[in-house]
């Protein structure tokens, strides 16, 4: 048994896929997706440039998660115009969703316009959340300039669905807004949610921190960060059901974990820390538990659980 989902007219074989985070920017990572039970292959958000990113050290694995500051290290997006045809020849039937990244709207118009046009792209999704470029804060926080970026990726003709990856609000008076800013707009799905900006984590053995850059603050993942994802999942759930699919992202390791996002109102889930500790097999490992979970509850669609939650 398997569930399966769609975004748009493109079919996911499993609910299960890679976050835009570790193992998915160069073609030799992207292509151990494509072998893997991973049932997408997601690349690392791209710019207009190439860009090194930030100094290491800039991803730390600690036990109950990781803290990165990469700073949108990519090969520019050109690349993965190229990559997407290397993929979608060696798996056909695999959906290939690129994630975009800009530094001004006009990169962001460049960029969307750019893979609307592109056969071998599937699915685009708009990263509104980066925490680890320094000088620029993360654009949906800013409610009044996602609404007029959003006003401009809109206009750009195209038929891939456009979905976007949000950050984690902390306060539903914030997420409510943000929830009317969204509407507005044909958005195929979100994403919720990527790491927590700007957290500190310090060795106490080495008296330092773990990474250098941007004051040695860094976007958190893992367990630590499976209850904010939680909450924002079910909160943009209860506000946007209707108009646009949510994606859960955030502390995902197991099938427990899985079924808490689906439970949420998440209809995909995207894995991020896991896939950095153990690497693609994660895909197949957490298929199976969760699968094994499902047929002992007789469900058999993940319609039966997404958003079922059962509120006090
Ligand atoms: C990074 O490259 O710094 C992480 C990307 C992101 O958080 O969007």
């Amino acid at each position: 048994m398997t569930f399966t989902a769609q975004i748009g007219n493109v079919v996911f074989q499993d609910i299960i896929y890679n976050s835009s985070g570790p193992r998915c920017t160069t073609l030799e990572e992207l292509r151990a997706l494509g072998e893997s039970e991973s049932s997408a292959i997601m690349m690392k958000s791209c710019s207009p440039e190439p860009r090194d990113g930030n100094p290491e050290p800039r991803y730390k694995e600690v036990e109950l998660g990781s803290i990165n500051s990469i700073g949108l290290a990519n090969h520019g997006y050109k690349k993965y115009i190229e990559y997407a045809a290397e993929l979608k020849e060696q798996f056909p039937e695999k959906p290939v969703v690129v994630s975009i990244v800009g530094f001004c709207p006009e990169d962001f118009v460049n960029l969307v316009t750019a893979f609307q046009n592109e056969p071998n792209v599937d699915v685009l999704e708009v990263n509104l959340s980066c925490p680890n470029v320094v000088g620029k804060p993360q654009i949906a926080y800013d409610f009044e300039t996602s609404d007029e970026l959003l006003a401009k990726i809109f206009q750009i003709p195209g038929d891939k669905p456009i979905g976007l990856k949000l950050p984690p609000y902390f306060d539903p008076v914030h997420t409510a807004m943000m929830a009317e800013v969204l509407k507005k707009y044909p958005i195929s799905f979100i994403t919720c949610i990527n790491s927590v900006g700007n957290t500190l984590i310090i060795d106490p053995e080495a008296e330092a921190p773990l990474i250098a850059p941007k004051w040695w603050l860094g976007g958190l993942g893992g367990d630590y960060v499976k209850p904010v994802a939680l909450a924002n999942v079910r909160m943009f759930y209860k506000l946007l059901w209707d108009r646009m699919m949510i994606i859960g992202c955030g502390g995902i390791k197991s099938w427990v974990d899985v079924f808490e996002h689906l439970l949420a109102g998440a209809s995909l889930v995207q894995l991020g820390t896991v896939l950095g500790k153990e690497d693609t097999a994660c895909f197949a490992r957490i298929q199976q538990e969760f699968y094994e979970y499902m047929e002992k509850k007789w469900y058999t669609d993940a319609k039966q659980i997404i958003g079922q939650l059962k509120e006090l």
